[in-house]
């Protein structure tokens, strides 16, 4: 696979790897096929994997720690702390990036990685009430203690960038982006381009939407999904008939729409790096072949006149002021 730069850190594969999907949040989970999909993806030449420490409460993190014993140097590890949640009230999202807290929540997730450091620790969301000095400053501290190697934010605005920047080099960001999210493609993705940061694009297939593949699927009862504007039934339907015209833009050219949807994201800058999730080698193989996908102009044009943001129906979130 071609190998890309993260930021100021390590050579990548193009295409790294969103594991969140293999603890919560899309339906069921079996720990024994997500660590054969990992592995899968290893042996496929993906290097840089992606969890957090909420996802299912820690699960992820031990699972990714299961995953890399023996291989850690060989692998890129990005986790993130700032989001608190609660096991009592699944749907409670809290924010905190004072150092106190950061401090805490990185011992944490090197434990259950199993790992005396991780790659890129990112500021899941940007916490209103600690100054972003202060939150910079005690990522830059773990940085020089060894526990982090680079610094990510994610959920960010151009202007909370920049001004972290200013304060300590950023490595990566992590913002949703896709077909379907194109708030950054204008002015964020190039910017950040000339600054030497990595763009690391979330759900870069719509959660799944852009394959084409839930369209006639009813989520189960407890699908994170099912609490997003983007997939209430009449924005869902909205938007499967943009899936039925990339579907027949694939099938022009004999890929997969997930493959045409990956490699539009993968075209936007060398300095992007999207993180597709799936618990399935079948999913896995069809997403890695996307690397290989260059589509041309005339298609490109196409798809970002079918999937206008005017377009697109509902937010990806109920509430998006979480984006600062
Ligand atoms: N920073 C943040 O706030 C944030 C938020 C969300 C996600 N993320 C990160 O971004 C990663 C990726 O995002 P995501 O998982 O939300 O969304 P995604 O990659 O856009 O889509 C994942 C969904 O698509 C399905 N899928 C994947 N490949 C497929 C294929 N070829 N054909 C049919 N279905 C396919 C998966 O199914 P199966 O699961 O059934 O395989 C899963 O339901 C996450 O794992 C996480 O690491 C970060």
């Amino acid at each position: 696979m071609e190998k890309r730069r993260l930021g100021n850190g390590p050579l990548v594969g193009s295409i790294g790897f969103g594991c969140m999907g293999m603890s919560e949040f899309y339906g069921a989970t079996d720990d024994e096929q997500s660590l054969a999909t990992l592995e899968h993806a290893f042996a496929s030449g993906v290097t840089f994997f992606d969890t957090a420490d909420i996802y299912g409460f820690g699960h992820n993190e031990s699972l990714l720690g299961r995953f890399l014993r023996g291989k850690r140097d060989e692998l890129v590890i990005a986790t993130k702390a700032g989001i608190v949640r609660s096991k009592e009230d699944p749907a409670l999202r809290g924010v905190d990036n004072s150092a106190a807290y950061l401090a805490q929540h990185c011992d944490a997730s090197l434990a259950r990685l199993g790992t005396d450091r991780v790659d890129l620790y990112y500021l899941h969301r940007i916490d209103p009430a600690t100054p972003l000095e202060d939150s910079i400053a005690a990522l830059a501290k773990l940085k020089t203690a060894g526990k982090i190697r680079g610094i990510g934010l994610s959920n960010v605005k151009l202007e909370t960038i920049r001004a972290a920047h200013r304060i300590h080099p950023i490595t990566a960001v992590q913002n949703e982006f896709s077909l379907f999210t194109r708030n950054d493609q204008s002015t964020l993705i190039p910017a950040l381009r000339d600054m030497g940061i990595a763009y690391v694009p979330y759900s870069p297939l719509g959660r799944g939407m852009l394959t084409g593949a839930l369209a006639a699927q009813a989520l189960p009862a407890d699908d994170f999904r099912r609490n997003l504007p983007r997939f209430a039934d009449e924005a869902m339907s909205r938007n499967a008939r943009l899936v039925a015209a990339l579907q027949e833009i694939a099938g022009e050219r004999g890929v997969t729409p997930a493959q045409v949807a990956l490699a539009w994201v993968l075209g936007q800058g060398p300095h992007v790096i999207p993180i597709p999730g799936t618990k399935r080698i079948r999913f896995l193989d069809e997403n890695l072949a996307a690397a290989d996908v260059a589509l041309t102009g005339a298609e490109i044009i196409k798809l970002q006149q079918i999937f206008d943001p005017d377009a697109v129906q509902g937010e990806p979130y109920p509430d998006m002021s979480f984006l600062r």
